[in-house]
């Protein structure tokens, strides 16, 4: 196996570059610096040139309020971007994994989404995300789409982090409770993903991490494990308005993983505790 991984200086992309490595799996991880996904010459040459027989693709212009104004650059990127590298990923017969969102269900109700689910995406960011897997299921018969949401890794920025820096300046927080779904560890994703790409397993999958919660419930777990003093109150979605409108049911079924024979995730609860640990919480 040899496994070309876009998004390496991002979260995900970082922990499966290394979960491969640390599996003696001969890979590469690209960032924008090796090609610009919105560059279809460079991405070929590229791909080509390393010549992979799975192309694992996180990268993806992920700023989701700036995309309600920077479309063209999230369209390039998401829509695009993903096209080139599938194109390269039919040309070479190479396995596919495409990341993909919570995003890309209209969020209302309070049903888990199942895979086949009618979608619905309600920002810029998840209509690229949307068309990014209609572009990979249009070319490719190799591919693995994996819907995640609320995602954190030690290399970047996410909510907890977030949190526990606010945690170093003030003594009460105010937090949304009215958006439901499930936090996704990096980590947990790309001991799964690693095990996907040995089979032919193929299709749409839910990978978030077992149970739900909100952010609220997600901050207040954050501070209890953590051991830090803060008062966190719950607010509507309304007392923080942003410009690209969340989905407030992201509540996800995973059980065709069990179908499939994978293995669920563990709780958001007990990848929490690990993640808290391995950045020296
Ligand atoms: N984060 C979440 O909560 C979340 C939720 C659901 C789904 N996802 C999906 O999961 C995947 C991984 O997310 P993540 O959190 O690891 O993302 P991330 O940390 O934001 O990393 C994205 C990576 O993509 C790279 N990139 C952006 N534009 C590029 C371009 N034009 N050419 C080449 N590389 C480019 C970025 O490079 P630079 O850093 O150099 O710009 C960065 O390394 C993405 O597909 C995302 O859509 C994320």
């Amino acid at each position: 196996m040899k496994v070309l991984v876009t998004g390496f200086n991002g979260q995900l992309g970082y922990d499966i570059v290394n979960l491969l490595k640390s599996q003696n799996v001969e890979c590469v991880g690209v960032d924008i610096n090796d090609f610009d996904l919105t560059d279809e010459k460079s991405v070929r040459d590229y791909v080509l040139n390393y010549n992979p027989n799975v192309i694992v693709h996180c990268a993806a212009y992920t700023a989701v309020d700036k995309a309600e104004d920077d479309r063209e650059l999230c369209y390039k990127v998401n829509v695009d971007g993903t096209r080139y590298l599938a194109k390269v990923a039919k040309e070479l017969d190479a396995k596919f994994v495409y990341f993909s969102t919570d995003y890309v269900f209209p969020g209302t109700g309070t049903q888990m989404y199942k895979e086949d689910d009618q979608t619905g995406p309600t920002n810029q960011y998840g209509i690229t995300k949307l068309k990014g897997e209609e572009a990979v299921k249009e070319l490719l018969e190799k591919y693995f789409i994996c819907r995640i949401s609320w995602v954190f890794g030690e290399n970047g920025n996410n909510f907890i982090k977030t949190m526990l820096r606010l945690s170093e300046t003030r003594d009460k927080l105010t937090v949304v409770n009215d958006q439901i779904g499930s936090p996704t560890y990096c980590k947990d994703v790309a001991k799964l993903v690693c095990e996907m790409i040995k089979t032919e397993k193929y299709g749409t999958y839910h990978v978030t991490n077992e149970g739900l919660c909100s952010w609220y419930e997600f901050a207040c777990e954050i501070f209890k494990q953590a051991g830090r003093n803060i008062t966190v109150e719950p607010v509507d979605s309304t007392a923080f308005p942003v410009k690209a409108e969340r989905p407030k049911n992201s509540r996800m079924s995973k059980d065709k993983l069990e179908e499939n024979g994978f293995e669920r995730l563990p709780t958001w609860q007990d990848a929490l505790g690990r993640f808290l640990k391995n950045i020296g919480e």
